[in-house]
This record gives C-alpha cells, sequence and structure tokens, in this order.
C-alpha cells in the first residue's frame, strides 16, 4: 500500500521520506464505511470538554481576542507555559523559559531531526518504534540503529553492545505506554538507561505523548528525571491524548544551550503555534478539574482495554499480547500468519489493524499487530474481532 510520491524535481532528502500505511487504511476507511479499523489511534470524542469548552471559548472572544487572534511569542503563549510547568513536567530544571509550545509534539520531533540529525548521524530508536518519528526523522537520512524492546524497557544487554559498539548521537524513545506496543520501561530499567546516557554523552529524546493515559493514575518518573547530563534531554509533551488532537498543541522542553536555536527554527516552520488554541487551553486548564478529567480518560481506556482483552480471548484465544498498564493500544501476536496476507484478508473482510512491519526501523516482518481501543464503540470492537477471528480460521484451516 505504498503512495507514489514525486521524484523528478523534489530535493533528495524527498527520497527518504516515509509514508504511512497508517494514514493510508484512515483513507481507505474514510472511503468505505463498512470497514471496522482498529487501525487509527484516536482519542475517544466523548472524552473531549465540551461543555466546558465552549464556555471557555466564549470569554476567550470576549476578554482576550487582541491575544488569542494575534501573532504570538514563538515560544509559546508565556500563561501556558507556567502551567506546563507547574501541571506536567517532573524534570527539577524545568522552568517557563525552557518550555517551547510546538505545534503538537509531532513538530518537536520535526525541530530535532533538522537541529541534530545529518546524512550518517547515528540515531538509535527502539523496535518497535512510533512510525511518526521514523516520518519526522527520515527526511534527514540518519543511520538508523534500534534495541530490541521486552514489555518492561529495552534489552539491557543489547543496548550496553550497541552503545559500545557504536558512536550513538541521539536516542529517540516513547518510554511509557509505547506507541505501538504499549510497554513502559519499568523504573529500575529509567535508571540504568539514564546512567547510561549520561556516561556515554548520548543526546535524549524522551517523548510523553502518553504520559498520562495510566489506567490506574499512576505517573512513572520520566527517564530525564534521573539524567545528570540536562543539557543532552529534550522532554516532548502533548495535549492530544489528555484534551484534544484539535487543538494541535504540544510541547518540548528545550535545555538552555538550545533555547534559541530551537526558537529560530520552529519560527521558519511556523512563526508561532496556534495563538488561539494556545489562549484557549491555558484558560481550560485554569477553569477545568484536571485531575477528575483525567482520571475520567484513564477508567474510560481502562474499560475499552477490559472489553477488548475480553474479546479477543473469548473469539480468538490464539491471539498473544501482553496486559498493558495504559495507553491506546493492544500490541498483538497472531502467530503463524504471513502479515501481509492476514492484512489484505482482514481489509476484504472489512476490518483493519496495522501490522507490525509498519514499525520496524528496518520494515522487518512481523507477526505483531497494533489493535486500538480508545475509539471504536463495544459493538464495532466485537463485530471487527468476530471478523478478524473469521480470516484467522481461513488461514489458518
Ligand atoms: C508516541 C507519539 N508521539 C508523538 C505523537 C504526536 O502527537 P501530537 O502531535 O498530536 O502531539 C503521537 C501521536 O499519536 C504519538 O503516538
Amino acid at each position: 500500500m505504498e503512495t507514489e510520491l514525486p521524484t523528478i524535481f523534489s530535493a533528495k532528502r524527498t527520497s527518504y521520506v516515509r509514508s504511512s500505511v497508517i494514514r493510508e487504511i484512515l483513507k481507505l476507511t474514510v472511503k468505505n464505511s463498512d470497514i471496522l479499523s482498529f487501525a487509527g489511534g484516536l482519542p475517544n470524542p466523548d472524552l473531549f470538554p465540551k461543555d466546558l469548552l465552549s464556555s471557555v471559548m466564549e470569554t476567550v472572544i470576549r476578554e482576550n481576542v487582541s491575544i488569542a487572534l494575534q501573532y504570538g511569542d514563538s515560544s509559546g503563549y508565556a500563561n501556558l507555559r507556567i502551567q506546563i510547568v507547574e501541571k506536567l513536567t517532573d524534570v527539577p530544571w524545568v522552568s517557563p523559559s525552557s518550555i517551547t509550545v510546538t505545534h503538537g509534539s509531532q513538530q518537536g520531533l520535526d525541530i530535532l531531526g533538522k537541529i541534530f540529525m545529518d546524512s550518517h548521524t547515528n540515531v538509535l530508536l527502539e523496535d518497535p518504534v512510533y512510525l511518526g518519528a521514523l516520518q519526522a526523522f527520515s527526511p534527514y537520512h540518519p543511520n538508523f540503529l534500534s534495541v530490541p524492546m521486552e514489555s518492561d524497557g529495552p534489552n539491557l544487554y543489547f543496548l550496553e553492545e550497541i552503545l559500545s559498539q557504536n558512536k550513538i548521537h541521539v536516542f529517540y524513545a516513547n518510554p511509557s505506554y509505547q506507541n505501538p506496543s504499549t510497554y513502559t520501561w519499568s523504573v529500575e530499567k529509567r535508571i540504568k538507561i539514564a546512567n547510561l546516557l549520561d556516561t556515554y554523552e548520548i543526546i535524549f529524546i524522551e517523548d510523553e505523548a502518553y504520559r498520562y493515559l495510566d489506567f490506574d493514575g499512576k505517573v512513572y518518573p520520566s527517564v530525564s528525571s534521573f539524567r545528570k547530563r540536562n543539557d543532552l534531554t529534550f522532554i516532548l509533551g502533548s495535549f492530544s491524548k489528555i484534551l484534544s488532537p484539535g487543538f494541535r498543541l504540544g510541547f518540548v522542553i528545550v535545555p538552555e544551550l538550545y533555547q534559541n536555536l530551537f526558537t529560530a527554527v520552529k519560527q521558519g516552520n511556523d512563526l508561532n503555534s496556534n495563538q488561539f488554541s494556545q489562549v484557549v487551553v491555558s484558560k481550560l486548564l485554569e477553569t477545568m478539574d484536571f485531575d477528575f478529567h483525567l482520571r475520567s480518560i484513564q477508567s474510560f481506556y481502562q474499560n475499552q482495554k477490559e472489553y477488548l482483552v475480553y474479546l479477543l480471548n473469548q473469539f480468538l484465544p490464539e491471539a498473544k499480547f501482553s496486559l498493558p498498564e495504559g495507553g491506546m493500544f493492544l500490541w498483538v501476536n497472531y502467530p503463524k500468519i504471513n502479515s501481509k496476507q492476514f492484512m489484505e484478508s482482514c481489509l476484504k473482510n472489512g476490518v483493519a489493524m496495522v501490522p507490525g512491519t509498519e514499525f520496524s526501523p528496518s520494515s522487518r516482518s512481523s507477526s505483531y499487530f497494533r489493535m486500538n481501543f480508545s475509539f471504536l464503540t463495544k459493538d464495532v470492537m466485537e463485530e471487527g474481532v468476530k471478523r478478524i477471528a473469521d480470516v484467522y480460521r481461513d488461514i489458518n484451516t
């Protein structure tokens, strides 16, 4: 399902651009509404704070219009940066001036790629890895290396081998409820890896997009909080999963040394992040019971996860997965299948999932599939799992 990308007149870097099979599947499901899709990663719209939002937006228009509808500070709206420091970070060195509000955390990934990655820069990734990071970094044509993941984080034996044998410049990781695997690094591994990163002087890009999606409301300490080299540490956060992706707001904690550079590169991207969204989100955070809001997202997703687990156990016990502590996905191993054939048959049978190959830095074949549980109703999940089970049985009889 490759998308044709035009190459004749394009710059060389465009030949390294990766398309996203997830977006292609989303397009298919929009065209054909009979396809039930576990492929997306959409937050559930029932969790958007709609009522509060409409009153906050009215207030913003009445009272803050000259700020909200104007160009703004390239580093972000000052009030929001203070709230981010107070509510959404755990590293001791953070201050409002170290926060840059970005157009989704995805923009942070692109800017960091632009700043740190040249052709052949050694960049270490998790395997599997968040596909959007591959998309952001690939045009800079770094040399990707990857460390195999276990359910409690990177395999330390392989990690130490890689670090001792290669000069790794950047390590990008998504340690909590990772997309796609939902694996979460244990605190022990966080501490060990923070020390290794210090020893080998490696820039760490810690992606915290799912930080607050623990089903029990637990919040893991960031890996960065255990580092001594805060000059080599970048942390990405996002409002997409805890408020709404429609705001397109995220942030990056940037070490002092790189703040001017980061802002200058961002100015070349967009001058400043969506100012209206920033003022609205800031007012929302002032007004809402944020902890209560988080708790309702966490328990809603826990319930959805339990239902998908129940359905798979009931209708397809051959499917194997570890139970996630949080997040929006199950990472499911379907034994004895050819993943391409399985995916094509699933699509023909009106159900979509994302094949694990898409999340492999080297496009390695995989019998894992990412299944989203945050978005679908229970009825649709049930019908979807039954369709997958039918396809699986057809292939394996
Ligand atoms: C791991 C991870 N990082 C970053 C992002 C980008 O999120 P956003 O740009 O909406 O903040 C996503 C989106 O799904 C994600 O899964």
